[in-house]
């Protein structure tokens, strides 16, 4: 689908992505290549990061791929300084990597739910962390010192409570914190934006077919009134709103992106049901204010 961006809005910027070379972090890696950043991405799978560079690079987009592990804080220091040795700048940085699998509370082991934490927490901070020094120094040089900016990606299902998921749903409720404290922090003392998004169930990416095996979608159908898949697309567009001067008064939020789906409770009463239902206890408690039958007062 074609953007409704201009192709220029991120010209002359660079992104740093972790797990940026698969699903919705290669999505987002795309889109912002097209609208004028460099992109690095990390990641710890050679293969996967070789096959992402070429499909960037083949279409003009400048990209490098950096191996690396979010949970290392030596692998995070060095993936931001062979960043800014290739490309002399800093300018977004977007925590996309992140482990999970479904599995019932009483048969995860802690360090099933800490290799999570890990990952998603731990390896959202170690990055920022890592990177504050050179997202300082974004735009130094070119007019007044403005710092860069900073996407994590999240989840909803921490808002209420998610079968199987109390790993992934503390690790992302501790994302969400990290968002709000850095962007106050650091969008006070440096001018940088700390933002996030929640996505919805989004196809064709590696958390779909994990959480949801092809053999399971009838039932979501049914379940969640609201279900619709969303597409990796519709989150590289908030990116680019949140990342791009468009998002310039947008600090320390995560814009959900699901169609709604959180809210999403099955229909109880039918419409037309509650129509007749309003009106007669309408009806009712006018005849007495406790709306109980006069008879029983
Ligand atoms: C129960 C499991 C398990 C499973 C692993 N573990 N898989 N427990 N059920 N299916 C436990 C192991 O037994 C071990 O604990 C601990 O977790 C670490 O497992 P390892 O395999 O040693 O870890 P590692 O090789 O580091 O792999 C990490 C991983 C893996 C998270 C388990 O799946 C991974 O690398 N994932 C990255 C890619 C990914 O998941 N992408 C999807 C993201 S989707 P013990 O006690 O035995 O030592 C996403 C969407 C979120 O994030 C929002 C959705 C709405």
């Amino acid at each position: 689908m074609e953007s409704p961006f201009k192709e220029t809005i991120l010209k002359g910027k660079v992104a740093l992505l972790t797990g940026g070379g698969s699903g919705i972090g290669f999505e987002i890696s795309t889109q912002f290549g097209r609208h004028g950043a460099s992109i690095a991405i990390m990641g710890r799978r050679q293969n996967i990061l070789d096959a992402a560079v070429d499909s960037l690079r083949s279409q003009g987009i400048p990209a490098i791929g950096l191996v690396g592990d979010v949970r290392k804080r030596e692998d995070a220091a060095r993936v931001l300084e062979s960043t800014i040795k290739h490309y002399g700048r800093l300018d977004i940085l977007v925590n996309a990597a992140a482990g999970n699998f479904l599995v019932a509370a009483e048969d995860l082991s802690p360090n099933g739910f800490r290799t999570v934490i890990d990952i998603d927490s731990v390896g959202t901070f170690t990055m920022c962390h890592e990177a504050l020094k050179y997202l300082k120094k974004g735009e130094q040089g070119k007019g007044p010192a403005r710092g860069g900016t900073i996407l994590n990606i999240s989840a909803t299902l921490h808002y209420t409570a998610s079968w199987y998921q109390i790993h992934v749903a503390a690790a992302k409720a501790a994302v969400d914190s990290i968002t709000r404290s850095l962007a106050l922090e650091w969008g006070t003392d440096y001018d940088i934006r700390v933002n996030g998004i929640a996505p919805g169930p989004i196809g064709g990416t590696p958390g779909m077919s994990k959480l949801a095996p092809e053999e399971m979608k009838g039932q979501f159908k049914e379940s969640i009134p609201l279900y619709k898949l969303g597409e990796k697309w519709d989150i590289a567009m908030a990116a680019l709103y949140l990342a791009s001067d468009a998002g310039k008064y947008v600090n320390g939020t995560t814009l959900i992106v699901d169609g709604g789906i959180w809210l999403s409770r099955p229909r109880h009463i039918a419409k037309e049901t509650v129509k007749e239902l309003s009106r007669a206890v309408e009806l009712r408690s006018r005849t007495s204010p406790t709306g109980l039958p006069t008879s029983k007062l």
